[in-house]
């Protein structure tokens, strides 16, 4: 059925989130969500893109009984279990766009045990975000929208992913074929997509982007735009575990990612968000990040933290650096 649908327009699985989104305080934006995620999802630069999407035409059309956002497996059930014969194809379906990142989720009875515990990033984030009831959201570099999902489970009325990442989308649309929420979408756009929109969410995720931009300032001076007047962002990256002002800029690999531009102590960063307008600024959380938080699992079958780290020193990556350590900060624009 998506299939079809994408044969027609790239739009349709998104249509009742654009309703909502162009009766919230952001539709201004709508416009440009729409010509963008048109654009590339009509004509996508990944390979694999119409196999994933004759892979979802195919996913069965279960009923939902019950769906359940507030806890760490999001997840949907139907009243009557699934046998073991659409069990098995449900998962070798959902095995079709391996790999998944970002997790738990459990479908009608599978459980997608992805590489990260997104449920304890979302559990450090949850206490300081508190009641979410009627937000406006923007989460940027989504993944695959677990934490939109976490998010609407906390009360928030409008949940907007955005990841350049396809494959991420894809699995938010196999995952929201099962979940069915008009909620939620996550669309193929990037901070620069964005950055000249006027009008503002009332909260922003950022959550392991920043050290992925080569211009972190610019970055944060989009996050801030796109924010409401005393809209607040949650921002999570990684850190220097470091007194002072001190700023790692590594010059090739970090853990193996070849994309690692900026990892500042978290004073530099309290002074990266005052230079771009923030206030009120908050160190929520401060966790090492160790491989039971991220591993390599059956729905993850690639190396993961654990082959990163240097085997004699595990307190420094393969490459020298320190190991990661990951920073959260709530601040208000
Ligand atoms: C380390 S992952 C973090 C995913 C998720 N936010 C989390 O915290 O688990 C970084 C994500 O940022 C996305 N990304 C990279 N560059 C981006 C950009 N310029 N704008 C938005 N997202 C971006 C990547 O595709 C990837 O999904």
């Amino acid at each position: 059925m998506v299939v079809q649908d994408f044969a027609q327009s790239a739009l349709v699985p998104f249509a009742p989130f654009f309703a909502h989104w162009q009766e919230s305080a952001a539709g201004a934006w709508l416009p440009r969500l729409r010509a963008l995620t048109q654009e590339r999802l009509q004509a996508p630069r990944h390979g694999d893109w119409s196999q994933w999407m004759a892979l979802l035409a195919r996913l069965p059309d279960i009923q939902p009984h019950e769906r359940c956002f507030d806890q760490p497996c999001v997840g949907v059930m139907s009243a009557q279990p699934l046998d073991a014969a659409a069990h098995g194809e449900l998962r070798d379906a959902l095995m079709g766009l391996h790999p998944w990142r970002k997790g738990p989720f459990c479908l009608h009875g599978v459980t997608i045990d992805a590489e990260w515990r997104s449920d304890w990033k979302w559990a450090r984030a949850a206490g300081a975000l508190g009641d979410l009831r009627d937000a406006l959201v923007l989460d940027l570099g989504c993944g695959n929208g677990y934490y939109g999902y976490r998010a609407l489970g906390a009360g928030a009325r409008l949940v907007l992913g955005i990841d350049p990442g396809l494959r991420f989308v894809a699995q938010f649309l196999a995952v929201n074929h099962f979940l069915r929420s008009d909620r939620l979408a996550v669309l193929p756009l990037a901070d620069e997509d964005l950055y000249d929109q006027t009008a503002g969410v009332d909260l922003l995720l950022s959550m392991g982007v920043l050290y992925h931009r080569r211009d972190p300032l610019r970055h944060l001076n989009i996050l801030r735009r796109l924010l409401r007047p005393g809209g607040r962002l949650l921002l999570e990256t990684l850190v220097l575990d470091a007194p002072g002002d001190a700023l790692l800029e590594p010059s090739g690999r970090y853990a193996q990612m070849r994309n690692v531009y900026a990892i500042p102590s978290v004073t530099r960063l309290n002074a990266w968000l005052r230079e771009t307008g923030f206030c009120h600024i908050e160190l929520v959380d401060l966790t090492p990040t160790t491989s039971a938080e991220q591993r390599s699992t059956e729905w993850m079958r690639f190396q993961s933290l654990a082959d990163f780290l240097d085997p004699k020193e595990p307190s420094r990556t393969c490459e020298g650096h320190p190991a990661p350590v990951r920073a959260m900060l709530l601040a208000e624009a």
